[in-house]
């Protein structure tokens, strides 16, 4: 298995799996590149160099067997291994991912959630305990988490994340619309609804 893949087209797999499973026997064993692209409007030379990555071969004339395809990109993208991510900040946001059942389709589960606000610590949102951050480091040994989600206020995000970073996060899905500094072998990924819906008023 290819793992140095270009990040974009990292961030097509999800695209593509997300795709495959949305398909049902009805539609067919078989998918082709071509089929793939059409649907997702997508270059089909482009979607067979990334389905290449994941080491599964199409075959000549008929394409790649559809469940054969879903598991090489769930192998690909660690689907199947049970990860444990914390989350730090349960506000609004927060508890909006909280209560998002999403994440275990990717084979992430959210644990536990961390607040500094005494009122929300103890509370149960989404099915999972909010504690103290003061309980941070212990939580992410508890569970040998490795990824952290963050969503506090812009102000409060840098040193939520020097915290994580001493604590063996790994990698940092940050909401807060803050620039992050991070030590070199750890992943932050910003994530900004708002710039994402700019991005898109300028294409149209
Ligand atoms: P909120 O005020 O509802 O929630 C923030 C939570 O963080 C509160 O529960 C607060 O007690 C907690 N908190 C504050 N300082 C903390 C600390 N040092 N340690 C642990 N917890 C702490 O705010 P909301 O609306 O949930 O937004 C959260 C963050 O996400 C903000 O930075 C906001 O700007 C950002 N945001 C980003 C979006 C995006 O598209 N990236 C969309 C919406 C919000």
């Amino acid at each position: 298995m290819n793992k140095d893949i270009p990040e974009i087209s990292l961030q097509r797999l999800p695209v593509y799996l997300n795709y495959l499973r949305s398909l049902t026997d009805e539609d067919g064993k078989y998918i082709s590149s071509g089929a793939i692209a059409s649907a997702l409007k997508l270059g089909e030379v482009l979607v067979r160099k990334d389905l290449a990555y994941t080491s599964s071969a199409g075959r000549p004339k008929v394409g790649y067997v559809r469940t054969e395809l879903i598991a090489a990109l769930e192998e690909y993208l660690g689907c199947n291994d049970i990860k444990n991510a914390i989350l730090v900040g349960a506000g609004g946001l927060g508890s909006a991912l909280l209560a998002y059942g999403g994440f275990g389709k990717y084979g992430i589960q959210v644990v536990e959630a961390y607040d500094s606000d005494p009122e929300k610590v103890g509370s149960v949102v989404g099915g999972k305990h909010v504690l103290s951050v003061s309980d941070i480091p212990n939580g992410i040994k508890q569970h040998n988490a490795k990824l952290a989600v963050v969503a506090v206020p812009a102000q409060a995000a840098q040193a939520v994340c020097d915290m994580l970073f001493n604590c063996g996060i790994k990698g940092i899905l940050n909401f807060a619309p803050v620039f992050i500094t991070s030590p070199e072998n750890v992943v932050v990924r910003n994530i900004d609804v708002a710039a994402n819906l700019a991005i898109l008023a300028s294409m149209i």
